[in-house]
C-alpha cells in the first residue's frame, strides 16, 4: 500500500475491489452499524449518504487479519517478527509545515454532534460514540507521545469523555497527577489512520515506554508524516482526515456509559474524564472514520498480545505461532501451536501465557501440524489428543477481564489450559493423520468437477 492513513487505504481497498460502497441513506443510529454487523465488521464498507452529514463515514476497516496483513505487505508467518522489531527498533517520523489534515480549521461554536456524523451502535448505549477515535496525549514526565483507540463518549457541544481503562494506569497516574497540580492537559483524537498507527497505538505504553509515533515508523518502514497542532503542543499524522485538538480541564470528569463493550454486552455507567474539543481540523472533503463496537475491531490489540506472547514463550518452547481467537474477542481465549520437545512443554506454554496476560481465560496448546486459525482443527485436537484427568490444568481466583461479565459478576476469574498436544514417545504412531497419497494440498478439484 502506498501512502499514509484512511485515504491511502481506501484507495487501495478500491484499486483492489475490496470497498464496499453504500449509498443508499443510512441512520447514523443503529442503520448504518446494522450495515457492518452483517458483515461482522470484517467487510470495509464506505456510506457515501449519512442522514444528517455530508461527511461520508468508513467503516469496518480492520477487523479482517488476512486484510490488515495484506495492507501492511506482511503474512501471517512474518507478521509477529514485524511487530517484535518495531517495538525492539523504533524510527524517527518527520515534521510537514502543512497537511491535508488542516485544509479546514473550525474553531469555536464546537458542537460535534452537528459536526460529525458519530453513530450510536446498540439499544441501550448512553448515546453517540466515537469509537475509532485514536487519543493523543504526551507523557508529563516522558515528554514521550502516546496514543490508544479509546471509546469516547459525545456530549453536548464541544464536551466528550475520554475512557481510560486500568489497563492503562500511567494515564490514570497522569490525569490523577493533573488533579492535583491543577495542570490542565493538552490533548487529541485522531481519525483516519491505517493499520500502521493502528497497531502502534496497540503497544502498551506501561510496558515499552516507547512514542506511539517511532514505533509506527519502524513498522510502516518509512517516517511518518507529522504536523503540530493548531491548539495544542502535539504532532498528528498530516493525512488523516480529522483531528479533535482539545484539553482535560483538572479533575473534570462526568458520567459516562452505558455501552455495549467488546464481547457484546454493556459496560455500566461510570466517571469519566471529560475532554473539551476546542479546535477540530480537517480535510476539505474529510472521511469519518468508525468502527462498530465488538469483537473484530479489536484485532489490533490482540496481535500485539500474540507477538508478546510468542517472544515470551519463545524462550523456552519451540513456538510455532499464537492467535489470540475472535470468539474470545482477541482477548480472552488463545491459541498456540508448538514444536514439542519435552514433555512439560504443553503445560509451560499454558502457564506462560496465563501468566503474561490476566484478560486470557482459557488457553489452547496443540502441536504444529494443528492449524490454530480454523476452530474445527482445535476441537478435533482436543477429541483426539487431550485427557482432561492429566491434561487439563485449572486455576481458581485470579485476575480477569472487566470486558466479559461473568469476571464482573465473580469479581475474580478461574483460568483453564487445555494441553492438547500428543505424547512424546512410543504412542507416536497411534497420532498419525491419514492422508491421500499424491493428493495433497495442491489438489485441484476443477480437473473434475468443472463448475
Ligand atoms: C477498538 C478498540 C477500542 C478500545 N477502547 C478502549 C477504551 O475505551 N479504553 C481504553 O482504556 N482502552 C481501549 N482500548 C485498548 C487500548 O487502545 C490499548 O490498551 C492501548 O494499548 C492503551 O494504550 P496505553 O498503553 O498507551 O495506555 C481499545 C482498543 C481498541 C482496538
Amino acid at each position: 500500500m502506498k501512502g499514509q492513513m484512511l485515504r491511502a487505504v481506501l484507495r487501495y481497498l478500491e484499486r483492489q475491489g475490496k470497498l464496499k460502497k453504500c449509498s443508499a441513506k443510512v441512520e447514523p443510529q443503529f442503520e448504518l452499524g446494522a450495515v457492518l454487523s452483517y458483515y461482522n465488521n470484517e467487510q470495509p464498507v464506505l456510506f457515501t449518504n449519512v442522514a444528517g452529514s455530508r461527511i461520508p463515514v468508513a467503516g469496518g476497516l480492520y477487523g479482517n487479519r488476512d486484510l490488515i496483513y495484506e495492507l501492511m505487505e506482511t503474512t501471517c508467518e512474518e507478521r509477529i517478527l514485524k511487530l517484535m522489531n518495531a517495538i525492539a527498533r523504533p524510527g524517527k517520523p518527520v515534521f510537514a509545515e502543512s497537511a491535508p489534515v488542516q485544509e479546514q480549521v473550525d474553531t469555536g461554536n464546537i458542537d460535534i454532534k452537528k459536526m460529525l456524523p458519530v453513530p450510536t451502535s446498540n439499544e441501550y448505549d448512553s448515546g453517540p460514540f466515537i469509537t475509532a477515535g485514536m487519543f493523543v496525549y504526551r507523557d508529563i514526565e516522558t515528554g514521550k507521545i502516546q496514543t490508544a483507540v479509546r471509546r469516547i463518549q459525545v456530549n453536548k457541544g464541544n464536551s466528550v469523555n475520554i475512557l481510560v481503562s486500568p489497563a492503562s494506569p500511567s494515564l490514570l497516574e497522569m490525569i490523577k497527577r493533573c488533579k492535583e497540580m491543577q495542570k490542565t492537559i493538552e490533548c487529541a483524537v485522531i481519525l483516519g489512520y491505517d493499520p500502521y498507527l493502528l497497531l502502534a497505538s496497540q503497544v502498551s505504553s506501561d510496558k515499552y515506554g516507547l512514542d506511539t509515533y517511532e514505533v509506527d515508523c519502524a513498522l510502516r518502514g518509512e517516517p511518518l508524516e507529522l504536523v503540530k497542532c493548531k491548539s495544542v503542543g502535539l504532532e498528528v499524522p498530516a493525512h488523516a482526515e480529522i483531528i479533535l485538538e482539545g484539553t482535560i480541564k483538572p479533575g473534570a470528569e462526568s458520567i459516562e456509559g452505558p455501552f455495549a463493550e467488546l464481547m457484546g454486552y454493556y459496560s455500566t455507567k461510570g466517571m469519566a474524564p471529560v475532554m473539551e474539543v476546542n479546535v477540530i481540523t480537517s480535510r476539505k472533503d474529510a472521511i469519518y472514520q468508525h468502527c462498530f463496537p465488538c469483537k473484530e475491531e479489536h484485532l489490533a490489540y490482540g496481535m500485539i498480545k500474540e507477538a508478546e506472547a510468542y517472544a515470551a514463550l519463545r524462550s523456552h518452547i519451540d513456538v510455532k505461532d499464537v492467535n489470540f481467537t475472535i470468539g474470545g474477542g482477541f482477548r480472552l481465549h488463545a491459541a498456540v501451536s508448538i514444536h514439542k520437545r519435552a514433555a512439560g512443554d504443553g503445560k509451560s506454554a499454558i502457564l506462560t501465557v496465563l501468566g503474561n496476560y490476566k484478560d486470557v481465560k482459557h488457553v489452547i496448546v496443540v502441536d504444529d501440524d494443528v492449524d490454530i486459525y480454523d476452530a474445527l482443527e482445535l476441537e478435533g485436537a482436543l477429541a483426539s489428543r487431550f485427557q482432561a484427568s492429566k491434561d487439563l490444568v485449572v486455576i481458581k481466583g485470579a485476575l480477569g477481564s472487566a470486558l466479559e461479565p461473568s469476571y464482573f459478576e465473580n469479581g475474580s476469574s478461574d483460568k483453564m489450559g487445555f494441553d492438547a498436544t500428543k505424547p512424546l514417545g512410543t504412542t507416536l504412531k497411534n497420532y498419525e493423520r491419514a492422508v491421500i497419497p499424491g493428493y495433497g494440498q495442491s489438489f485441484d478439484i476443477h480437473k473434475y468437477i468443472q463448475d
